[in-house]
């Protein structure tokens, strides 16, 4: 990871043409086609800035345990829907064709912050289309299942986010989900800040559950969110330390 580096070359970018307009114009040569490129370039740069700062302010308060998580029973499906809405102009620009599914069988209620798992289902969304070709397909679902061991036998809720894209070579799926860590099947199309990932597993454990994925390099990927339907009692304890971090600030 190199935090510096990625904070760097947009800030340098904006500076760089800054400088660069202002001479023109002092010059003399202040010609408006060229002023309005390098203003473009500031406006990208500063974009991308913003959005890399928001995602490591995001991450600092979740990894100190700041993060105030508001826990009350949610709908699943009404957390998904929206989400899947907001992304269907940029799927259809994409030509990525996604559907939502209740696989649930009715249970479809779990004790998380809506807000928090919204940013999950959206992050992981955005990988998906942003991963698959036009004409691919992405589906997005909720699938209920007997808790495994590890989640204590509870009862489980999976997000399953299924693309039909790129894939995730096998020995780079746990990297992933590493701040900064793009794969090498995709290192081309950066752009990303490589922590969506790492924000996702964050918030999932500080629900009680685990997030994995599973992929067929060239083939497709599925991001599996398992959520504990009730809850679990290290989020509380999450919450309520947030809580405490609120109040002496
Ligand atoms: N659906 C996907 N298909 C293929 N690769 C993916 C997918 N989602 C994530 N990845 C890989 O994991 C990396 C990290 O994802 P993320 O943390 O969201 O960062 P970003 O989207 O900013 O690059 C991506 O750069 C990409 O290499
Ligand atoms: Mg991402």
């Amino acid at each position: 990871m190199n935090m510096s580096h990625e904070l760097r070359t947009p800030l340098h970018a904006i500076l760089s043409f800054a400088r660069l307009g202002l001479d023109k114009i002092s010059a003399g040569r202040g010609d408006p086609s060229k002023l309005q490129h390098y203003l473009g370039r500031i406006d990208q740069s500063g974009e991308r800035l913003l959005s890399l700062l928001n995602a490591l302010l995001d991450l600092s308060k979740l990894e100190s345990g700041g993060m105030a998580y508001e826990f009350a029973q949610h709908d699943l499906m009404e957390v998904m829907r929206p989400a899947v809405q907001e992304f269907a102009a940029l799927a259809s620009n994409a030509g990525v064709e996604v559907s939502l599914k209740d696989e649930s069988g009715g249970h479809s209620r779990a004790w998380v912050d809506a807000g928090r798992i919204g940013q999950v289902v959206r992050n992981l969304l955005s990988n998906a289309i942003k991963f698959t070709s036009p004409g691919g397909q992405v589906c997005i679902a909720l699938r209920e299942t007997e808790g495994s061991a590890d989640m204590q036998g509870r009862r489980v809720l999976q997000v399953r986010v299924t693309d039909s894209g790129i894939g995730i070579p096998a020995q780079e799926l746990e990297a992933v989900f590493h701040k900064f860590v793009q794969s090498s099947a995709t290192r081309s199309k950066a752009g990303g800040t490589g922590l969506g990932l790492a924000i996702c597993r964050e918030i999932v454990q500080a629900h009680g559950g685990r997030i994995w994925v599973e992929s067929e390099p060239g083939r497709g990927s599925t991001f599996i969110a398992a959520l504990p339907v009730s809850g679990t009692s290290s989020g509380t304890r999450a919450g309520a330390r947030s809580e405490a971090v609120n109040i002496a600030e």
